[in-house]
Formats: structure tokens, sequence, C-alpha cells
């Protein structure tokens, strides 16, 4: 009796990590879009000084949430877990790109025109939006 007490707590307890599991994805998941939002928002209105705060952000909620393997493979569906290099290079995508826009926007681009800076930057943000799909394609598609 005791056994199968402990037993189904266990699987009860199992349940509750993958559904707090999911939960904080989808958390995690929806703050990053909240980033994007606002990196958009500030790179629309010029406001270079905005962009570079929300990218520092998003930078390390990134780095937090895709950076390794096992982290990828642990959101991935099982049937699709094979793929968690291509979704590993969705994040690494991300990361260049921030620092793409760092760049654009930092020291070492003061020869470039403002204009060339903000063209520079909104191509890495697109590319990050790309990574985003890519990855997104990835879970919910069919095989
Ligand atoms: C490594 C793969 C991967 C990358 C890269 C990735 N995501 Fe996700 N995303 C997921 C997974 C897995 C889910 C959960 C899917 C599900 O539950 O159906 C998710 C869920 C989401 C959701 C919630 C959707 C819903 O159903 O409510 C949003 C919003 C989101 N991602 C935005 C982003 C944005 C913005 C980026 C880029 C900055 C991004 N994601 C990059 C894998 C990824």
């Amino acid at each position: 009796m005791v056994k199968i007490v402990l037993m189904a707590l266990i699987a009860f307890g199992v349940q509750l990590h993958a559904a707090d599991q999911k939960f904080n994805l989808k958390f995690n998941m929806l703050k990053l879009n909240a980033e994007m939002g606002s990196a958009r928002e500030s790179m629309i209105r010029n406001d270079r000084a905005e962009a570079l705060k929300v990218f520092k952000r998003l930078k390390t909620e990134v780095h937090d949430l895709l950076s390794n393997k096992e982290k990828i493979e642990s959101m991935l569906p099982s049937e699709k877990k094979q793929k968690s290099s291509i979704a590993l290079e969705s994040a690494k995508l991300i990361a260049e790109n921030i620092e793409l826009i760092e760049d654009a926007y930092g020291e070492n681009t003061r020869d470039l025109t403002p204009r060339k800076r903000q063209i520079k930057a909104q191509r890495a943000y697109t590319s990050i939006e790309l990574a985003c799909f890519h990855c997104h394609n990835l879970v919910r598609d069919e095989l």
C-alpha cells in the first residue's frame, strides 16, 4: 500500500514538474516576444540608447534560455529531439545578430552615418525574427 501511494506521489510529482517546465517555457518565450516588440519600437523611434538597453536584456534572456543543447532538447517535442542542432543554430543566430546590433550602435561604427548604422541594426533585427520563426516551424510543423 505504502509503495502504491509512494509511486502515485512520484508520478504526480513528475507531472507537476513537466507542467511547471511548460509554464516556464511559455512564460520565458512571452518575455522574449515582449522584448522583441520593445526593441522594434525603439528602433523605429531611432532611440539607440533604449534599443541597446533592450538588446542587453534580450541577450541575457536568450543565453539563459537557449544556449545549451540539453535545455533545447528538453523544449522540443519527443519526436523532434534529434533536430535539436537546428534549434541550437537558431539560438546561436539570435545571439550573433544581437552582437551585430550592439556593434552597429556601438562606439566602433562612428565612421558610419547614423542612417547606415540604423539599417545595419534593423537587418540584424530581422534576422533575429527569422531565427525565431525557424525554431517555431521546427516545433510546430508536421514532420
Ligand atoms: C530553440 C527553439 C526556439 C527559439 C530559437 C525560439 N523559440 Fe519561442 N518557443 C519555442 C518552443 C518549444 C515553444 C513552446 C511551443 C509550444 O508550447 O507549442 C515556444 C513558444 C513561444 C511563444 C508562445 C506561443 C504560444 O503558444 O503562446 C512565443 C510568443 C515565442 N515562442 C516567441 C519567440 C521569440 C520572439 C523568439 C525569438 C527571439 C523565440 N520564440 C525563439 C522554441 C523556440
